[in-house]
């Protein structure tokens, strides 16, 4: 069992298997982005080796992210490995993607036992897609989450409330995945590495959006849960679910079930600040997993109460200095 110093049951492993994207979004990596060398990230048997590791001290799901994962080319072979471990100790192993490529892998996640993705989408016009992402990628997205839908899976969708940019585009949003038959969670955005602008530009209260779709929409609490962050509504004039994951307006680490491993093995018990364990390390130092379990014990006594996120003009308060690519959210 994995058991934290404040009594919180861990459950829920995110495992970012690629630093790499080959999307840009201005809120987390800039244009330039430097890419971590391959030497630094862990292979295919080590990722593995971590996860079982994780299954047997009691995680009963593994979300596998990035970077974008599916731009990693053994990652169809990890899904695969993994999800044989499904029905035994593993309940759900799933992705969060940005959709590029999903056209291509959606009826192989299914079949690996993936029975749900979360997809980034942050806008449905084609020009604030490109200019969000400095890439002109919305055509292939779209396939992506009509393949995965086609493949039964099901689709939830993440979408990073961005002041001044799809602000005001927010309701048709969520009408048209509502439409689709798509969950949509919005997030507020994090300060997590460097960005070429300054995140107090780009930061939208998720209590402000609230407000403004409670004047149109009738939103009532949901008891719907997926054992991430997200606190759900049900909309009743779209019939359909909105999550609001609000790390800075509304605090939710008291019910915190999560660890994160980096692309390069480093274990951050806490995504908003705080020590991080080398797990890497204690894999290739010991082929059994003394080394290992005894590094989980150390993340588990120290994972903070809360997280330490605030957003300040550039230079008040530094961001954290890992970025969400490398980290994996
Ligand atoms: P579900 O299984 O559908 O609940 O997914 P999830 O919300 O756990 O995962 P997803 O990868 O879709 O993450 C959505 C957003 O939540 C991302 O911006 C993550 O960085 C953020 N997030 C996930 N876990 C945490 C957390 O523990 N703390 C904070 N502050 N943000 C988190
Ligand atoms: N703050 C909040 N969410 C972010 N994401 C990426 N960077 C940030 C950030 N700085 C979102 C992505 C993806 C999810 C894993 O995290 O859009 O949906
Ligand atoms: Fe858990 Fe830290 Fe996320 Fe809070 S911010 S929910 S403590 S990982």
């Amino acid at each position: 069992m994995l058991v934290d110093s404040f009594q919180r049951r861990i459950t829920y492993l995110r495992l970012s298997v690629t630093d790499r994207c080959d999307l840009r979004c201005t809120y987390c990596m800039p244009e330039r982005m430097k890419f971590l060398p391959k030497s630094e990230v862990l292979d295919l048997e080590e990722l593995q080796r971590l996860a079982l590791a994780f299954i047997a001290r009691g995680v009963t799901k593994i979300r596998l992210t990035g970077g974008e994962p599916l731009v990693r080319r053994d990652m169809i072979d990890l899904v695969r490995a993994l999800g044989r471990r499904i029905g035994d100790g593993l309940e759900e192993l799933t992705l969060t993607t940005n959709g590029t490529q999903l056209a291509q892998y959606a009826d192989a996640l299914a079949r690996a036992g993936v029975r749900r993705v979360n997809v980034s989408l942050d806008t449905i016009d084609r020009e604030r897609f490109a200019a969000l992402s400095r890439r002109d990628a919305l055509p292939q997205v779209m396939e992506g989450i009509a393949a995965a839908k086609a493949a039964g899976l099901k689709v939830k969708l993440n979408t990073v409330a961005l002041k001044g940019a799809n602000e005001e585009e927010l309701p048709d949003l969520i009408a048209w995945a509502h439409g689709q038959g798509h969950d949509v969670t919005l997030i507020e955005v994090m300060p997590l590495g460097e960005v070429d602008g300054d995140r107090i530009d780009q930061y939208l209260p998720l209590t402000a959006v609230r407000d403004r779709l409670e004047r149109q929409w009738t939103l009532t609490p949901s008891d719907h849960r997926t054992g991430g962050p997200a606190r759900y509504f049900d909309i009743a004039e779209t019939s359909g679910r909105l999550g609001l994951i609000s790390p800075l307006t509304e605090n939710f680490c008291a019910g915190c079930n999560r660890l994160r491993v980096t692309t390069t093995g480093q274990l951050y018990p806490c995504l908003g600040g705080g020590e991080r364990v080398d797990l890497r390390a204690a894999l290739r130092e010991d082929p059994g997993d003394t080394a290992l379990d005894a590094a989980l014990d150390r993340a588990l006594a120290i994972k903070p109460e809360r997280h330490a996120f605030r957003i300040d003009r550039r230079g008040e308060t530094p961001a954290q200095p890992r970025t969400m690519s490398v980290t994996g959210g």
